[in-house]
């Protein structure tokens, strides 16, 4: 199972108790452990989380620096908490225009970690999934001989390089609002969708864990029918063998 968590609501949550917004998303950081340490019980397989999008680069230059050192500080001691915890973490999303410390910590946490198979938990920074889909395919259409498929799993990271991560299975939203922001558009295709008005910095696994119990009672089709009907799927004529009925 891939769930995917937009951790909105960091600045909200601060300013509500009289903090600074940086609380808010310092609070936000110390939530994630306890999430990660519940996942692979929970059944994920893959956990991404949106820490940055494309366009928080428009926030006061104080909250994107502040940002940046929190992802710094949250790789060098998580980096190997994750790995003895047997997971590997890895990031998604431009790293061109991040610092070159951090672009670096990104890369070692990455490596250090890459044999964890316990859960795959990605972090998206500097992350817009519009970008991800033009970026393919510019390249796609500039001489490369690409297969469908090598065109998706070079869109899935990000930024232009393979990845192999399933589509998304539940896509959570907390701090009450309810839209993607350019979140894993293409991945969230079929992905069911679940919100919240908790912010982030109070979302605790108990209430991930109703979200999931709600995943689990959904009935998913995919554009088919009720799994429990057999008769003969349609398929187009193009795609139809000639003795088909
Ligand atoms: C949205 O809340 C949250 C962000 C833009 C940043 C997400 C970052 C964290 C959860 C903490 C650090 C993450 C890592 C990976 C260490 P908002 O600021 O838009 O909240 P608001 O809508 O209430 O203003």
């Amino acid at each position: 199972m891939h769930v995917a968590i937009i951790m909105d609501g960091n600045g909200r949550w601060a300013e509500a108790l009289g903090h600074p917004r940086l609380a808010g998303h310092e609070q936000g950081a110390r939530r994630i452990r306890a999430v990660v340490e519940s996942a692979p019980a929970l059944g994920f397989d893959v956990l991404t989380l949106y820490a940055f999008s494309a366009d928080n680069w428009k926030r006061p230059a104080s909250e994107v620096t502040s940002l940046m050192a929190l992802f710094d500080r949250y790789l060098v001691v998580e980096g190997p908490h994750l790995r003895r915890a047997g997971v590997r973490l890895s990031v998604i999303g431009r790293r061109d225009r991040l610092s070159r410390r951090l672009a670096e910590q990104i890369e070692m946490t990455e490596r250090m970690t890459a044999c964890g198979r316990r859960l795959h938990l990605r972090l998206a920074i500097d992350y817009s999934a519009r970008d991800a889909l033009r970026r393919a395919a510019i390249a796609a259409c500039s001489g490369t001989s690409w297969s469908p498929m090598e065109f998706e799993r070079r869109l899935r990271s990000g930024r232009g390089v393979a990845a192999d991560t399933p589509d998304v299975d539940l896509l959570v939203r907390t701090g009450g609002e309810q839209r993607l922001s350019d979140f894993l558009l293409w991945e969230c295709a079929y992905a069911e969708l679940w919100f919240t008005s908790t912010p982030w910095p109070a979302f605790t696994v108990t209430e991930l864990g109703r979200a999931i119990s709600d995943f689990r009672a959904r009935e998913r089709r995919f554009g088919g029918l009720k799994p429990t009907y057999v008769g003969p799927s349609f398929r187009p004529r193009s795609e139809a063998s000639e003795d088909s009925p």
